[in-house]
């Protein structure tokens, strides 16, 4: 074999092995489609606003926690973790971050049934609150 062919089936080996796209860090979601989502429901989803308020300057009243502001909390949970990628893991795997006095009972199934667009138009709308 050449080297040629050498080089070639190396470069196409590691083009192949090339890391996947990072985990979105600048949303490129539709809020106003997100707000939808999370008021509504997406397909079979129950809506966040089942579980989740939006009330601003209260503890507000819900089986999880009140929204408001959590663009800015998303942000300083968990360490060396973005406001973005913090709320893609609240919505995809609820159980491995779970607020101080709540439980772990948050739907667990949004990382089947939804898009990736879904996905990114919810977080692009938490961004906003
Ligand atoms: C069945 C009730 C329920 C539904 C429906 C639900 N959640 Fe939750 N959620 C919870 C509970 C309970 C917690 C607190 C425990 C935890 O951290 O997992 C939580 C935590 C969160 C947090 C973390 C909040 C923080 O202060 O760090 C975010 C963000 C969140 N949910 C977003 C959503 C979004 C977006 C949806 C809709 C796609 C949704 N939730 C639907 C119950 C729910």
């Amino acid at each position: 074999m050449s080297n040629f062919v050498i080089v070639l089936i190396l470069v196409l080996l590691l083009a192949g092995c090339a890391p996947a796209p990072p985990m979105s860090a600048t949303p490129t979601g539709n809020a106003e489609r997100g707000a939808q989502i999370f008021t509504q429901g997406q397909d079979d989803t129950p809506p966040c606003l089942t579980c989740h308020q939006v009330v601003n300057g209260q503890v507000g009243f819900g089986v999880g926690p009140n929204l408001d502001g959590i663009a800015e909390r998303a942000g300083v949970r968990v360490a060396g973790m973005t406001a973005a990628e913090y709320l893609r893991q609240s919505i995809l795997e609820p159980q491995l971050y779970v607020v101080s006095g709540y439980r772990n009972i948050m739907y667990p199934d949004y990382r089947t049934l939804l898009t990736e667009q879904d996905i990114q138009d919810l977080i692009a709308y938490l961004l906003t609150l």
